[in-house]
């Protein structure tokens, strides 16, 4: 057995919090890998609710979705994160029980639109107020590129920042891998 890489280790935490029938949110869908994961993993009575700023990756995240039969239950806004926790219908900001930020540019496409600090941290801090009490936010950290230094340091100011007893933050990182590999933050609402 081998330890799980970081997005593996995420993944698998996404499955152990949410149950059937759960809201989840896909704060940057990208190509939509972490939509899907999410929708099946909210079951066929859960929500997604997946946020992206390009058009071009919520249609990635759209044809996934379509090739795995469960479009139904996400729903797509084409809109920044940072507007995630207004943009959810009540009943499912009381049931909001995981939200996923994999930070960065589109694998494949423009490098320069890229998640920005300010608002990757808005809207982290804005879901972590209303996600349940139990439930797991995850971010995925790129340090190896400009902006993803500056929010790397800035997530991790942030992060020590928060009330133990309101938030555990668990990091999880490789320490010896070469060429600046991502590493995880998974924030636990007490
Ligand atoms: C690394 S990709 C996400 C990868 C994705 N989770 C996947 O499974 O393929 C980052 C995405 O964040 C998007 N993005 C950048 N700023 C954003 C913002 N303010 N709100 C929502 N999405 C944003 C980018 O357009 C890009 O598609």
């Amino acid at each position: 057995m081998t330890m799980p890489d970081v997005l593996t280790f995420a993944k698998e935490w996404m499955e152990r919090v949410l149950e059937n029938g759960d809201t989840a949110v896909d704060a940057t869908a990208g190509t939509g890998r972490d939509t899907l994961h999410l929708a099946r993993c909210v079951g066929n009575s859960g929500s997604v609710f997946s946020f992206d700023i390009q058009a071009e990756a919520l249609e990635q995240t759209k044809q996934r979705l379509e090739k795995h039969h469960l479009q139904e239950r996400v729903f797509l806004l084409n809109t920044g994160h940072e507007h995630a926790a207004g943009q959810l219908p009540d009943e499912h900001r009381r049931n909001l029980k995981a939200a996923v930020f994999n930070l960065g540019y589109l694998p494949g496409g423009d490098k320069t639109v890229t998640t920005r600090t300010d608002t990757t941290i808005q809207a982290v801090s804005q879901l972590l107020n209303i996600i349940k009490p139990g439930g797991l936010l995850f971010v995925v950290v790129y340090p190896g590129h400009k902006e993803g230094r500056v929010e790397k340091d800035r997530l991790e100011d942030y992060a020590a920042s928060l009330p133990q007893k309101e938030i555990q933050v668990l990091r999880y990182e490789f320490m010896n891998q070469v060429n600046h590999p991502p590493f995880l933050f998974i924030f636990e609402k007490r």
